[in-house]
């Protein structure tokens, strides 16, 4: 199986913290009582999940076979995802402040995690539809066959020593936990 499988699989579950991030925004711009802790653990599965493990994987292993095998960093599709990570994790910080502030009643910060919220929001689902559509297929292409596993053992050992076991599992049950508070 094509090393990218891996990665899109992950897509769609930071395409449900990405639903959540919407509708709270949503909710709160329409006055409706959100918990601020909720953004607050929406930047958790984001530090974690989506950046720390997706991120990294992307980084580190696959980028750098593209790299590896022809594709320069440098005003390439690696260089606009680069940007746009690094785009994300500055919402991620910004969102994570104006929540914490929000939570201890800085209710003027309710703007600003609208803003970051959505900010982030739209622009990891651009970021995420372009990688689906246009960046792996041309890592599928552009990698040779026999280093797809090779790659899929790179995650895997990423996961063993840098996420550490279950964590996965752990960021899973949050986006479940966070889906199920905003649809109630
Ligand atoms: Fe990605």
């Amino acid at each position: 199986m094509k090393a990218t499988q891996a990665l899109m699989d992950e897509h769609r579950v930071i395409e449900r913290i990405i639903l959540v991030l919407e509708t709270a925004a949503q909710n709160l711009e329409q006055g409706q009582p959100v918990r601020p802790g909720l953004f607050i653990e929406v930047t958790d599965f984001i530090k974690g999940f989506a950046d720390g493990c997706h991120h990294q994987k992307e980084e580190g292993i696959l980028f750098k076979s593209l790299e590896e095998n022809g594709m320069p960093v440098q005003g390439s599709p690696i260089g606009v995802m680069l940007f746009e990570h690094e785009q994300s994790r500055q919402f991620t910080r910004d969102l994570r402040e104006a929540a914490q502030r929000l939570e201890v009643g800085d209710k003027a910060m309710t703007s600003k995690v609208i803003e970051n919220a959505v900010g982030y929001a739209a622009l990891l689902r651009q970021h995420i539809m372009k990688e689906d559509q246009i960046l792996f297929p041309i890592a599928d292409q552009m990698i040779p066959q026999e280093k797809h596993e090779q790659i899929w053992d790179d995650f895997e050992n990423f996961e063993h020593e840098e996420t550490g076991e279950g964590v996965h599992e752990k960021y899973l049950a949050l986006a479940d936990r966070l889906t199920q508070e905003v649809s109630l």
